[in-house]
């Protein structure tokens, strides 16, 4: 069966095939990536073939400059994530039928990471973030003798088999939307990984880490766009993750952060109109006092006057309020 592959190739010093497309540049926020040239190739594979089969036999057997990055074929190393059709994928559990649109499948290095050459990009800032929410335990107290052990219950292991599961392929990361546009961003895999140990009973600096992870740039950065959900090969869903340490942080008390002040201001808007007022989402979740902070945020507030896009000042009570509030009050919890 033939196949054709429309690869985005990167060159550091310059040098193309005459075959090459011109410079095409990618839409922001990705706009500061190097710009792409594309090469498409033809080859004939079996129906099944995944993508990594048709680079291999590129790389192989037409064209020895291509770089590509590969080790397990298998989905277990995570070495060959890239954009497929573009979004982020093992190219090697990606069969090419599947991807293949209007004739042809394209396959380029991710725009949200540095890239090396061609299709490999440089996991520098994965391994950066993954470090920064320290990926080890902190042995609980006390540390049991040599010849024994921690002894854990099964259901807590349990709990964390689908974090134990990510191959860092940086998947989730290369598509987050948080990441995209603000590279302080802990970002999904990390955050994944900071849920494995904090999660963990034998773990002992549970505060510290919830500490950590509740600053700038961590798990109140996300913006739920499911992204890292829908992308990640080994089901880790590292939303879902996330959301479980924003329960482990509050619970715990670190509450004074501009993430539970939004969600607070959310929950206080729907329990007392019924509705959303985005008038004062964003004064109530920067801080009322904060002034400096409120001065920053007058751009945005501008931005969307220009754009018609200011929600009404005062908004008309919804009837039957009370059942919400009804439902709130069974609820329970601060959002009572
Ligand atoms: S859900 Fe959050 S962490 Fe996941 S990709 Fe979207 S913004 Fe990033
Ligand atoms: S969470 Fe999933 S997508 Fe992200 S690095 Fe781990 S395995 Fe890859
Ligand atoms: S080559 Fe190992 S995950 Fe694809």
């Amino acid at each position: 069966m033939q196949f054709t592959i429309e690869v985005g190739r990167y060159s550091p010093d310059g040098t193309y095939a005459d075959s090459a497309s011109r410079e095409e540049s990618f839409p922001p926020p990705w706009d500061k990536s190097p710009p792409r040239r594309y090469q498409t190739y033809t080859v004939d594979l079996p129906e099944h073939a995944v993508v990594l089969d048709a680079l291999i036999a590129i790389r192989e057997y037409q064209d020895e400059s291509l770089a590509v990055r590969c080790a397990c074929r298998s989905a277990i190393c995570g070495s060959c994530a890239m954009w497929v059709n573009g979004h982020s994928h093992l190219a090697c559990k990606s069969k090419l039928s599947d991807f293949t649109k209007n004739g042809k499948t394209r396959v380029e290095s991710p725009p949200s990471m540095p890239v090396v050459r061609d299709l490999i990009w440089d996991m520098g800032p994965l391994w950066k973030k993954h470090l920064a929410v320290k990926p080890w335990l902190e042995p609980k107290q006390p540390v049991p003798g040599p010849r024994e052990e921690y002894r854990v219950p099964n259901a807590a292991m349990d709990e964390l088999i689908q974090e134990v599961s990510c191959i860092s392929c940086g998947c989730c990361l290369m598509d987050c939307e948080s990441y995209a546009i603000n590279e302080n961003f802990l970002g999904p895999h990390a955050l994944a990984k900071a849920y494995r140990y904090t999660g963990d009973p034998r773990d002992a600096a549970t505060k510290e880490r919830l500490a950590a992870y509740s600053g700038d740039g961590g798990i109140w950065d996300c913006t739920h766009c499911y992204e890292c959900v829908t992308q990640c090969p080994k089901g880790v869903a590292p939303l879902e993750q996330i959301l479980k340490l924003r329960k482990m942080a509050v619970d715990a008390g670190f509450t004074g952060n501009a993430g539970t002040r939004h969600a607070d201001a959310f929950a206080e808007s729907v329990r007392d109109s019924g509705r959303l007022n985005e008038l004062t989402l964003m004064p109530k979740s920067t801080g009322l006092f904060n002034i400096i902070g409120q001065l920053r945020t007058l751009p945005s507030a501008f931005n969307l006057m220009r754009a018609g896009k200011l929600p009404p000042i005062i908004h008309r009570a919804i009837p039957g309020v009370q059942r919400i509030k009804t439902i709130f009050q069974r609820v329970g919890g601060r959002f009572k």
